[in-house]
């Protein structure tokens, strides 16, 4: 198989949000809409698929797997065992299988499409905008395999590879769910600065340009670590001071820290009914 991305075909098995955001990302840079094929369960969106973005349809899952090279399945978690049992024979030997089902473990994977090369893809929200942060896993060492996938993911953001599992799991929650953990906290103070008499348009600025200068200048400020970054702001005795020392009175790390595990739990249950 030629590896060389463009000369690949990609299947969309489910043609929802995440699909949607990655044929656009990957029509931004520069792959062609013939090499694009979407199947899906209802025709709706495929429909508004092919006339926005000239990208392939097809009719069946078995048609989108037989003729592409590569196939994503990007239907719900609960769904995929479904989609994918009726068709299994129809996926090729070595043929690359991407699933971006949160829950659904390599070995799951294995046990149903043994004969394919699998990957396990992590992307986040911003994906949309190409700030995504994508997390894969492989089954195995296959670097012609992680070309494919990082090609792939390029214009979507930035693409690491996990080496295990379980540090798939943890980037999911921190990174994936993580992207919601902190709306959570916009909400907080978003809703503060409305109650402090903000408008509130201004106020969902306000609190959006405080998380992305934040996050900016800790990006390019990549030698001073964020404890530095936080001791710039933070004069001994002074305002921010008195505020960080409530929050580590009132434990929010350890707030937090339960937050995580408890989305980790859920994951390993979802993990143990998909199987
Ligand atoms: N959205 C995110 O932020 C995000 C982030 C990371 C990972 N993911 C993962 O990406 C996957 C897709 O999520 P999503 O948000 O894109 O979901 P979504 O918007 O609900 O899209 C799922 C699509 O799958 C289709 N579908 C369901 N069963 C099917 C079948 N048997 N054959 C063909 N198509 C089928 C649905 O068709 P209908 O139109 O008929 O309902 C729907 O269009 C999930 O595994 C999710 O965990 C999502």
């Amino acid at each position: 198989m030629n590896f060389h991305l463009k000369s690949l075909k990609i299947g969309f098995l489910g043609a929802g949000h995440m699909s949607q955001a990655m044929i656009k990302g990957l029509l931004e840079n520069g792959l062609d809409a013939n090499k694009i094929y979407v199947s899906n369960r209802t025709p709706g969106k495929l429909q508004k698929l092919s006339e926005s973005h000239k990208v392939q349809i097809c009719s069946s899952n078995e048609e989108l797997v037989e003729t592409c090279d590569v196939v994503i399945i990007a239907v719900k978690p609960q769904d995929l065992l479904a989609a994918i049992e009726p068709i299994s024979q129809a996926f090729l030997e070595r043929q690359i299988v991407i699933s971006l089902a949160a829950g659904l473990r390599m070995d799951t994977l294995e046990k149903h499409l043994p004969q394919c090369r699998l990957v396990r893809l992590m992307p986040n929200t911003p994906t949309l905008i190409s700030k995504g942060l994508i997390g894969y896993l492989t089954h195995d060492e296959d670097e012609a395999l992680k070309t494919v996938v990082e090609d792939l993911c390029a214009p979507l953001g930035s693409v690491f590879e996990m080496s295990d599992e379980d540090q798939f799991e943890s980037f999911m929650i921190a990174c994936s769910s993580g992207t919601g953990f902190v709306f959570e906290l916009m909400t907080y103070w978003h809703e503060w600065m409305i109650e402090h008499g903000f408008d509130e348009e201004i106020a969902q600025k306000m609190t959006i340009e405080t998380f992305l200068g934040a996050s900016l200048l800790a990006q390019k400020s990549p030698d001073l670590g964020l404890e530095e970054l936080q001791s710039r702001v933070t004069s001994k005795k002074g305002v921010t001071s008195a505020g960080l020392e409530s929050m580590r009175e009132l434990e929010i790390e350890r707030a937090l820290r339960i937050s995580f595990e408890k989305a980790a739990l859920r994951n390993k249950e979802m993990s143990r009914l998909i199987k």
